[in-house]
């Protein structure tokens, strides 16, 4: 027997998907992966050394349960210089990965019935984690007319007496779509008469917009700062997502309701890892400009591909390193080996069997049907997926 609490979550899709297409290169088949969202630079060397540095101090104890210092001020302060955002240490709390900060958020503030709203397509693990937490996740599709970005009307529709929490995250897991500031300004709008709705931005892909700047709700919005918690982590800027540190900043009582939840899971992120974090966001940005490059010119690469593969329909996306083609046009015709695809699932389960390509579902992703497909890996293996993604294509019939 397992917790009932377990039934109402699965295994992140991204990883499902990661795991088969291991398996099946460890079993000897040529499986290329545009699965991961993970980059596939290292981490930078000086981050690297400030870990090793940390050790040698001996900085092996427990961590304070919040986060160290360093990196709080590291922390404080990259919200200042990028963000314009000012949060006070007791306004700010350091975890394991960005997901361990999302997991205390909702599990410290829901209670059975509260409402969650988050725009589709979403990361998939917002929906378990509330669903985790005892709450009730509220979808609102988004289109890809409209940049995948939720609009003021459609957030005033999904509003309830229970809605406590409203999801953004800009540049969005899995399309790419970004929130401009006029966009959350209009948001924060309607927010203004429902005090009693947070939002949680989740800013992890902030250093991937490639058209246009960066915006984040609680510096456009001041009106309703003091409801918003500012989520980031260095996993995806600093090709860090081994070393599983995420930070926030917000309300001091909400903070420390979210720390007093970490007390009982993790007693705080790993000290090593807290001081490459502190390295990685004091130190030299360079490296994150000249990475954001090089994932423009695969976007730019990628999308311009997948939109003459027969079929497809593929958007610019703004940011992040993913693209969400649609595939509907392939739905209800047979593939090379004789199957017949019904929807985005059979699609992706199709191209791993045939053509042993991996990509997620965008059903996994609350909006069908649609393919997300991981550009962070390099071109040559970007460029032979694609190959056999139009070969998959060409040999489709009716
Ligand atoms: C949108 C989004 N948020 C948060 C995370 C979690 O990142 P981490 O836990 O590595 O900080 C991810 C990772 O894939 C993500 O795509």
């Amino acid at each position: 027997m397992f917790a009932a609490a377990l039934n109402r979550i699965e295994t992140s899709a991204s990883a499902v998907m990661t795991q088969r297409a291991r398996a099946m290169r460890a079993a000897g088949r040529d499986v290329l992966a545009l699965s991961m969202g993970q980059p596939d630079f290292d981490t930078p060397e000086h981050v690297k050394d400030a870990a090793k540095a940390a050790m040698d101090r001996g900085e092996t104890g427990y961590p304070p349960l919040a986060g160290t210092e360093v990196l709080k001020r590291a922390v404080q302060e990259k919200f200042r210089r990028e963000n314009n955002l000012d949060y006070a240490l007791d306004q700010i709390l350091v975890s394991n990965g960005g997901k361990q900060v999302i997991f205390n958020a909702f599990a410290a503030t829901l209670n059975p019935g509260d409402e969650v709203i988050v725009p589709a397509p979403y990361w998939v693990s917002y929906p378990d984690i509330v669903k985790y937490a005892g709450g009730t996740p509220v979808f609102v599709p988004t289109e890809f007319q409209n940049g995948f970005r939720l609009t003021p009307e459609a957030l005033r529709g999904a509003l309830t007496p229970r809605t406590r929490w409203l999801v953004i995250n800009s540049p969005n897991n899995p399309s790419g779509g970004c929130y401009r500031p006029a966009d959350l300004t209009a948001l924060a709008a309607v927010l203004a008469d429902h005090p009693e709705v947070r939002v949680l931005t989740d800013d992890i892909y902030e250093h991937l917009v490639f058209d246009g700047a960066f915006a984040t709700i609680a510096a456009v919005a001041p009106a309703i700062a003091d409801r918003v918690l500012t989520m980031n982590g260095v996993s995806k800027a600093y090709a860090m997502t081994g070393w599983r540190i995420g930070y926030a900043g917000g309300d001091a009582a909400l903070i420390k309701a979210m720390a007093k939840m970490q007390s009982q899971v993790t007693g705080g992120a790993c000290s090593i890892s807290q001081a490459a974090a502190a390295a990685a966001l004091a130190g030299d940005q360079t490296l994150v400009a000249e990475r954001r490059a090089v994932f423009k010119a695969r976007r730019d690469h990628v999308v311009a591909r997948l939109n003459e593969i027969p079929g497809l329909r593929c958007a610019l996306p703004d940011g992040a390193f993913y693209v969400f083609p649609d595939c509907r046009d392939w739905l209800g015709r047979k593939t090379a080996a004789g199957a017949r695809l019904e929807n985005d699932g059979d699609v992706a389960e199709r191209l791993l069997e045939e053509r042993e390509v991996a990509v997620v579902h965008g059903a996994a992703y609350g909006l069908s049907p649609h393919l997300r497909l991981s550009y962070a890996t390099g071109l040559a293996t970007l460029d032979a997926a694609l190959d056999r993604i139009q070969a998959f294509a060409e040999g489709l019939t009716d």
